[in-house]
């Protein structure tokens, strides 16, 4: 049989570790298949719709900026996709019909939410910064958790409105009044692309946290954003996306291989080395 061939589309993209996650798994599992990275401008994504439709490729991620785009090119969104209008996974199902799917909302809950006890849930105030590609996937898996009580802010306020459409219960905080609010919170999740760059910084002021603040950051590479290192050298419990990540490429390998695949020691040390 032909090699099986997989990919993820974004732009950037060099910086994702999916192809070394799934490249992985599909040697663990003996899976005759390859995944690569397919850096394309939009004009571009026809053409790799296009090789799935006709089985070249069995299945692609789809990171930033397009994870909303790529759903005029579909059948039809399915699940978390549907809800979120954000899709990072695409395959032909059963009938041929082009699908996209959402693995964030899982991997954010499998990575983060799975240990809160739910007796805790009710109480929980959460602070997400950024209303761009991810923050959807975000509040939907809180959601899903049973965590309500969300708040929002966004540097450009009517992107946090539009989400507001969607999710009628979310709080939102102007841009220049989250500072002040921030003791509120026991959760900040950082789900805008705010320390991609090493040199990135927030011109916010972040000292006004709570005691027992947890911090989430959705980026994983580099693996302590400069927010990441000033909670972490205040004592703050943090978190980096790296977990995110690795859960949502979970799902998205079972969704095509129907293999669950075991997130092993062996595969954390890998990924792990190829960070910065
Ligand atoms: P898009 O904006 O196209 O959805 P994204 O990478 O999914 O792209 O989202 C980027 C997120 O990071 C947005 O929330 C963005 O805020 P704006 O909506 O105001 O653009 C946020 N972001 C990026 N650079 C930022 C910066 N320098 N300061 C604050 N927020 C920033």
């Amino acid at each position: 049989m032909k090699k099986k061939k997989f990919a993820i589309i974004g732009n950037p993209i060099s910086h994702s570790l999916s192809p070394t996650m799934h490249n992985y798994w599909f040697k663990k599992y003996n899976i005759d298949a390859e995944y690569e990275l397919l850096d394309i401008d939009k004009n571009e994504i026809q053409n790799v719709i296009d090789k799935i439709k006709n089985k070249e490729i069995k299945g692609i991620n789809v990171t930033l900026p397009y994870k909303n785009f790529v759903i005029s090119f579909l059948s039809k969104t399915i699940n978390d996709a549907n809800e979120t209008h954000s899709v990072n996974t695409i395959m032909l199902d059963e009938q041929n019909n082009l699908i996209g799917e959402n693995t964030d909302v899982f991997g954010f809950q499998a990575a983060y939410l799975k240990s809160i006890p739910n007796q805790e849930k009710n109480d929980k105030k959460v602070l997400i910064l950024g209303a761009g590609g991810v923050a959807p996937s975000i509040i939907l898996a809180l959601l899903k958790s049973k965590i309500h009580n969300i708040f929002l802010s966004n540097r450009t306020y009517e992107k946090s409105l539009f989400l507001k459409k969607k999710f009628k219960n979310l709080n939102i905080i102007k841009w220049s009044d989250f500072s002040k609010e921030l003791y509120k919170f026991d959760f900040i999740i950082n789900a805008t692309s705010l320390g991609l760059n090493t040199t990135d910084e927030f011109n916010n002021d972040f000292s006004n946290f709570k005691k027992n603040l947890v911090y989430i950051d959705t980026i994983y590479n580099p693996a302590e954003t400069k927010m990441i290192k000033y909670f972490k050298s205040n004592k703050v419990r943090t978190y980096n996306g790296l977990n995110m990540f690795i859960y949502q490429g979970q799902k998205s390998f079972y969704l095509w291989n129907k293999i669950n695949p075991e997130v092993d020691d062996e595969l954390l040390k890998l990924l792990e080395s190829k960070l910065g």
